[in-house]
C-alpha cells in the first residue's frame, strides 16, 4: 500500500452489496480496507457480505438528498475514510422520445446528485483520499438508448473532472467506465453471451478487470481526473443503439426494445464501413 493509504482505513462502496459493487467490496476487504457497504433494498446481501468480510453496512435511498448525511454518520467509530466508490446506479430503459420527468429526475438524483453530495461530504470528512466514480464505456461512443441513464453518466463524468480539480490536492477523483459486464436491464442472457465477440478485441469485460482498475487507481498517487475505459474496443464499433438490442447472431440489425417483432432499419447497424470513399476496400469487378 502506498503512503497515501497507510494504516487503518475505510472504503465506502455505494451499491456495494451485489454484483460489481460486491466484487469491489470483497477485493477491498482482501486488501486490508474496512468496507462500509451501502445498500438500499439488498439488506440481506449487505449483511451477509459484511459478516463475511468483516465490514459494516448502511442503508440509504440515494434518491433522498439526506442519504449522504446518513452514510457519513455511519462512519462514526470506523477507521478514517480514505476511499469512496460511487457504484450504486439506476438503469432503466427510456429514449429521447419517451423519457418522463419522473424517470429523468430519478436517474439524475441517484446517479448524479447523490454522488455529488456524497463526494462533497466525503472530501470534507476525509481530507485526503480517493473517489472513484463508476461510469460507462458507452460515453466513449454514445447512443441514445437508456437516455436518462446516459445523460446522468455524462453528468457523472463531468463531476469526476470538476471534483478532481476542486478537491485537489487532498482528494483524487477518477472514473472506471466498463462496457457491459453483467446482464443488465432488459438484456437477454443470449445477447450478453454473444455480443462480446463483436468487440474489436473479440472479448468482453470481466469484473476482475474492474477490480484491477480500482487497485491501479488506489496504487497510483499521480492519477486524478482520469477515467479508465474497459470495453474490449466496443467503442470502435460506434453502435447506433445499445449493444443489448443487437440480436445474438446475424446481420447486425437492431432489435426493438419492446417485443413487437419488428426489426429497426439497419442504418448505422454496427457493420464496418470502408475507411474512405476511394473504393480501395471495396470489391472490384
Ligand atoms: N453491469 C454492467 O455491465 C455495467 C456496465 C457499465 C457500467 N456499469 C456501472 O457500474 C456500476 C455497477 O454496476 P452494477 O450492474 O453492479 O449495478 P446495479 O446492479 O445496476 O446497481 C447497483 C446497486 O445500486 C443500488 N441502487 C439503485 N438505486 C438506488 C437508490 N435509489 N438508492 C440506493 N442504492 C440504489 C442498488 O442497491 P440495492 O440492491 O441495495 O437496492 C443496486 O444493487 C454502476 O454504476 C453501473 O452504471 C455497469
Amino acid at each position: 500500500m502506498t503512503a497515501e493509504f497507510e494504516g487503518p482505513r475505510t472504503a465506502i462502496v455505494t451499491g456495494g452489496a451485489k454484483r460489481i459493487g460486491a466484487e469491489l467490496s470483497r477485493a477491498l476487504a482482501a486488501d486490508g480496507w474496512h468496507v462500509l457497504i451501502h445498500y438500499n433494498h439488498s439488506a440481506a446481501e449487505a449483511e451477509a457480505l459484511a459478516a463475511r468480510i468483516g465490514g459494516s453496512t448502511v442503508r440509504a435511498d440515494l434518491a433522498d438528498p439526506r442519504a449522504s448525511a446518513t452514510i457519513m454518520a455511519a462512519l462514526d467509530g470506523l477507521p478514517p475514510p480514505r476511499l469512496l466508490v460511487n457504484s450504486a446506479s439506476r438503469f432503466v430503459l427510456d429514449s429521447a422520445d419517451d423519457f418522463t420527468v419522473d424517470g429523468w429526475d430519478a436517474h439524475l438524483d441517484i446517479n448524479l446528485r447523490a454522488p455529488a453530495l456524497i463526494s462533497r461530504a466525503f472530501a470534507a470528512k476525509a481530507g485526503r483520499g480517493l473517489i472513484v466514480n463508476m461510469l460507462d464505456a458507452k460515453l466513449a461512443a454514445p447512443n441514445p438508448d437508456f437516455f436518462s441513464y446516459t445523460i446522468s453518466k455524462m453528468g457523472l463524468a463531468g463531476l469526476t473532472e470538476l471534483t478532481a480539480r476542486a478537491f485537489a490536492p487532498g482528494i483524487r477523483v477518477c472514473g472506471i467506465a466498463p462496457s457491459v459486464t453483467m446482464v443488465s436491464g432488459p438484456q437477454s442472457r443470449a445477447n450478453f453471451d454473444a455480443v462480446h465477440d463483436r468487440n474489436a478485441l473479440g472479448r468482453g469485460v470481466d469484473v476482475a478487470e474492474i477490480v484491477g482498475a480500482l487497485r491501479f487507481l488506489i496504487a497510483t498517487p499521480t492519477i486524478t481526473g482520469q477515467t479508465i475505459v474497459l470495453d474490449g474496443g466496443q467503442r470502435f464499433l460506434s453502435l447506433a443503439r445499445d449493444v443489448q438490442f443487437l440480436p445474438p447472431s446475424g446481420d447486425g440489425q437492431f432489435l426493438p426494445p419492446s417485443g413487437d417483432g419488428q426489426f429497426l432499419p439497419p442504418s448505422g447497424d454496427g457493420q464496418f464501413l470502408p475507411p474512405s470513399g476511394d473504393g480501395q476496400f471495396l470489391e472490384t469487378e
